[in-house]
């Protein structure tokens, strides 16, 4: 199947799931465990060297990992609620959290564990990543930026204040 098709059908992750994975600082995987490549349907030869957009689903906004990239790439902890694809089309939600890895305080690599995330919060985040993909086809991520930061302006949260409550944490 073509990298651009999917489907409708949803993964979804068990209670006890945790998919973990880690990366170089360019974000090329160099780790995956077991249940990564269940759920994926990826073997780790498809996996370990491949970047980690390999899993990236069409519905999800470019401005989700330039935020993402932005608080990893200080070192500061990312967590957020991605949309991923499978080999063969299928799509599974994560609440994932991802954070540098260090050696002598240089940043080498970055670890991601995700489990399940809760199914209010994908509810209330669909329409919103939909908004944003929407603003990005027309006006690009400049547009995307500003419709997040007044969203969350108004509701009176930051970025973080807003993933964690809707996780329930
Ligand atoms: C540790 C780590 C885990 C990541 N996990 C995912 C993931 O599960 N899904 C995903 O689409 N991108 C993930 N990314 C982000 C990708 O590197 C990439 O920025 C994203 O898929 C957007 O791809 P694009 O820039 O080609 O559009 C991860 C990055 C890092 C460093």
């Amino acid at each position: 199947m073509s990298k651009s098709k999917v489907t409708k059908i949803e993964i979804k992750l068990n209670d006890n799931d945790f998919i973990v994975s880690k990366t170089d600082s360019k974000g090329k995987i160099t780790y995956c465990n077991e249940i990564f490549m269940k759920i994926a349907a990826y073997n780790e030869s498809e996996l370990l060297n491949s970047n980690h957009n390999i899993i990236r689903h069409p519905d999800m906004p470019k401005v989700a990992f330039k935020l993402a990239w932005d608080l990893i790439s200080k070192g500061e902890e990312f967590f957020g609620f991605v949309k991923n694809r499978t080999k063969n089309g299928d799509f599974y939600w994560v609440f994932t959290n991802i954070t540098a890895d260090y050696i002598n305080e240089k940043i080498v690599g970055y670890t991601s564990v995700r489990r399940k995330p809760n199914p209010s919060a994908i509810t209330t985040i669909i329409p919103i990543y939909k908004k944003l993909i929407e603003l990005e086809k027309h006006g690009g991520m400049t547009q995307s930026a500003d419709f997040l930061f007044k969203f969350l302006e108004e509701k009176g949260l930051t970025y973080d204040e807003l993933i964690l409550s809707l996780q329930g944490e």
